[in-house]
């Protein structure tokens, strides 16, 4: 098959383990063109360390026709503009979490997709993972019953000024899986109500950036989501507890499963019904390791076969918008319904 162009934008952190899958295990359908980034000198030092990939400008790389689709690597404040531009620039996007930080720019972004025929996908593709898929067919197959609803926590202990401002807190950082995970279980949701607030300003608070303290980027926000076919979650955000430790457990009329960490390929899923201990649930074949990218791969054979993505345009904006709609509820204080059908 021809292999679909693509460019990679910000090179940063992630985009390490992007350009190693999409060089290496994912290069049966993928040409990695040419990479771009702001500081000239972050994309000449990813360029040597994958065996001299070409660099380009952004502006390069959006405009000069030189990539069927962009993969967008750069942080959370530079997303409405690029990922506008990309799909503006008639290029299929695949975009790291949140798609956009304002509801105008997702539906801008949406309405020129759909006139252009251009595919958008969101991260997090952990969404294709062996953990996320077992639990999905644990939950599909009836194993614990009729889904009642789930409950997960999401902690993480950075109070940076980088990690509140730059990744805009653990909310709009961390609960896209928990949030894409809870969407392929218990289907999509139809409301959204949140309690927020900033970090306290006494104890460990008090050592906090400025940015800590609004509620654009709350340090603790929980979050009731009503799925349309019944179930309710809660999740609960937090940069204030001592650690990374991610829980998501869903509750049907037949057992309860402990589902695996969706920010994670793998994991081991266990599912209590009846019994009285816990019994581990043997993942699905393939992505069990950190196989970041695989989004991009399914997407490139999407486009090439003419077929549905996994990740759709459709659940890039309904998991945008229930993302969003967690911070202006927690802002308002009020119930915030979700248009988009998910
Ligand atoms: N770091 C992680 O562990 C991790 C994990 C999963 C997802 N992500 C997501 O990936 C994205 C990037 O994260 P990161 O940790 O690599 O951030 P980073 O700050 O390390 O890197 C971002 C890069 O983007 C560049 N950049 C900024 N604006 C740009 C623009 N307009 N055009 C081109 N380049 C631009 C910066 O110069 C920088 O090199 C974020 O959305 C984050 O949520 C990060």
């Amino acid at each position: 098959m021809s292999k679909l162009r693509v460019g990679i934008l910000g090179c940063g952190q992630i985009s390490s383990i992007y350009l190693k899958n999409l060089t290496g295990i994912f290069s049966d359908r993928i040409e990695v063109v040419g990479i771009a980034d702001v500081i000239r000198e972050s994309a000449e030092k990813r360029a040597a360390e994958y065996g001299g990939l070409r660099v380009i400008s952004p502006d390069e790389m959006i405009e000069g026709r030189v990539c069927d689709s962009i993969v967008n690597l750069t942080p959370a404040p530079a997303h409405d503009v690029t990922n506008l531009r990309i799909v503006e620039a008639g290029l299929h996007l695949y975009s790291e979490k949140p798609l956009a930080l304002s509801m105008d720019v997702v539906k801008r972004i949406d309405e020129v997709a759909r006139s252009r025929g251009i595919r958008v996908a969101v991260a997090p593709d952990t969404l294709l993972g062996a953990g996320v898929r077992t639990c999905a067919e644990v939950v599909r197959s009836g194993r614990i019953g009729a889904p009642v609803g789930s409950l997960g926590f999401i902690s993480v202990k950075r109070f940076d000024e980088r990690y509140m401002n730059v990744f805009r807190g653990p909310w709009l950082d961390l609960a896209p899986y928990h949030v894409g995970a809870i969407i392929s279980y218990l289907g999509p949701i139809g409301a959204v109500s949140a309690i927020s607030r900033p970090a306290r300003a006494d104890g460990e608070g008090a050592s906090l950036p400025e940015s800590a303290r609004t509620m654009e980027n709350p340090a603790l926000t929980g979050v009731v989501l009503e799925h349309r076919g019944g179930a309710i979650s809660t999740l609960l955000a937090s940069s204030e507890t001592w650690a990374y430790v991610p829980t998501l457990v869903v509750h049907g009329s037949l057992g309860t499963l402990t589902a695996t960490d969706p920010n994670m390929f793998g994991g081991v899923p266990r599912v209590r019904s009846g019994k009285e201990s816990e019994e581990a649930v043997e993942l699905l074949p393939d992505f069990r390791e950190n196989s970041r990218g695989v989004g991009v791969w399914d997407l490139a054979g999407a486009i090439h076969e003419s077929r549905p993505a996994v990740l759709t345009n459709e659940a890039a904006l309904h998991a945008t918008e229930v993302l969003l709609a967690g911070i202006e509820s927690g802002k308002a204080g009020r119930r915030v319904s979700i248009e988009s059908p998910g």
